[in-house]
């Protein structure tokens, strides 16, 4: 069973439009497998990024149809449509963030660990390998890990 499934309810009776909402629930589909996979980030990103082009291009589609039929609702729908795209923008900047919020922490870990280590093990080890080590082997080494 997929994630979001297509079924007679949803058909505004109109082909091409139904066509693309399939298409668009397809990248749905595919967007929510690749997270509940694991997938990496390019992956997921690349996906989102295809899904938002997609999206913006049905907008306008329908858009360009309301404006040939002088549809009375064009403005509030327009402006439906206006709405999800800067929420889906804001969720893109969002894994983005996230990335970039991963990679800092990483290296801040890295920064702190490598420092201490260097100084309080590394340092022994070469002074040791050197003969010119200064600590007498009863001290115990502070642990770094
Ligand atoms: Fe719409």
């Amino acid at each position: 069973m997929e994630y979001f499934e297509w079924n007679d309810s949803l058909s505004v009776h109109d082909v091409l439009i139904d066509e693309d909402h399939k298409i668009l629930i397809g990248m749905v589909n595919e967007l929510h497998d690749a997270a509940d996979l694991g997938k990496d980030y390019i992956t997921l990103s690349s996906i989102l990024e295809r899904l938002a082009a997609y999206t913006r291009e049905h907008f306008q589609r329908e858009e360009d149809l309301m404006q040939s039929i002088a549809y009375p609702r064009y403005k509030a729908h327009k402006e439906q449509h206006r709405k999800l795209l800067e929420r889906v923008t804001d969720l893109q900047q969002e894994l983005n963030r996230a990335r970039e919020m991963v990679a800092l922490e990483t290296a801040e870990l890295l920064r702190f660990w490598l420092s201490s280590h260097i100084l309080l093990s590394d340092k022994h080890l070469a002074d040791t390998l050197h003969g010119t080590a200064l600590i007498a082997e009863t001290e115990q080494l502070p642990a770094t890990d």
